[in-house]
């Protein structure tokens, strides 16, 4: 069994312009794992894009100290705090708006979002979801698998539509279920797909968006 990625859409073109980073807004709710996987294709080269923030809804994730690891800045928003998902989504925006953020990356966030957010960044929203989609959308896509007994499970990132987990996809990877799987092992497994995945779904929107830019 091999660890390279059976990419379901074509790998992204490399980039062709340094001049125009893509300014990514984060969003994590817990270890942080794809947000790591996105700053280190940055530092390497792979990904022409700055982050410029991260938002979590969750004290104390590991995703913050990754996060300041990097000099990169967090703010939290307790979902707790806002009594409807549109306050909530009201403060992301202006939260990236402040850090001028083009492309909004929703890496392992657990809360679903509304149409507030897609107003304010329209196709530039990219979700990350531990399955092939459209199978097992929603909470526990492994443990969905696994109940399902499928041989073959994987990951998608789609840019994200007001329905959960259904926006177009852009990338998938495909990883096998084997017998003696429980939901960490085969987590784990899915997450090394991911950490290859999400950063070149990024980079085909961002270069999408430099192309935009040079146009002008
Ligand atoms: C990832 O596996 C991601 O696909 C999943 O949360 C995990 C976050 O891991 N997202 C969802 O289930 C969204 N529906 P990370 O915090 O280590 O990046």
């Amino acid at each position: 069994m091999t660890d390279t990625p059976s990419l379901i859409s074509p790998t992204p073109t490399t980039r062709s312009d340094d001049r125009f980073p893509a300014i990514l807004g984060m969003m994590a709710s817990g270890s942080g794992s794809n947000f790591e996987a996105v700053a280190r294709s940055i530092d390497n080269g792979d990904l022409n894009a700055k982050i410029a923030v991260l938002i979590h809804n969750k004290p104390e994730i590991k995703a913050i100290e990754r996060a300041h690891q990097r000099g990169i800045p967090t703010v939290f928003l307790d979902h707790r705090n806002y009594p409807t998902r549109e306050e909530l989504d009201r403060a992301i925006v202006t939260t990236f708006r402040a850090h001028q953020v083009e492309c909004v990356v929703m890496a392992g966030w657990m809360r679903v979002i509304t149409q507030v957010l897609i107003d304010a960044f329209g196709d530039r929203i990219i979700n990350i979801h531990p399955s092939l989609l459209p199978s097992f959308p929603g909470i526990g896509a492994i443990e969905q698998a696994l109940a399902a007994k499928v041989k073959i499970t994987g990951c998608t990132v789609h840019l994200v539509s007001l329905e959960v987990d259904a926006g177009p996809i852009l990338v998938q990877a495909a990883v096998p279920v084997l017998a003696d799987d429980t939901a960490a092992t085969l987590h784990a497994r899915v997450q090394i797909q991911e950490h290859l995945i999400l950063p070149q779904a990024i980079e085909m929107l961002a270069s999408q968006l430099r192309l935009a830019q040079l146009r002008r």
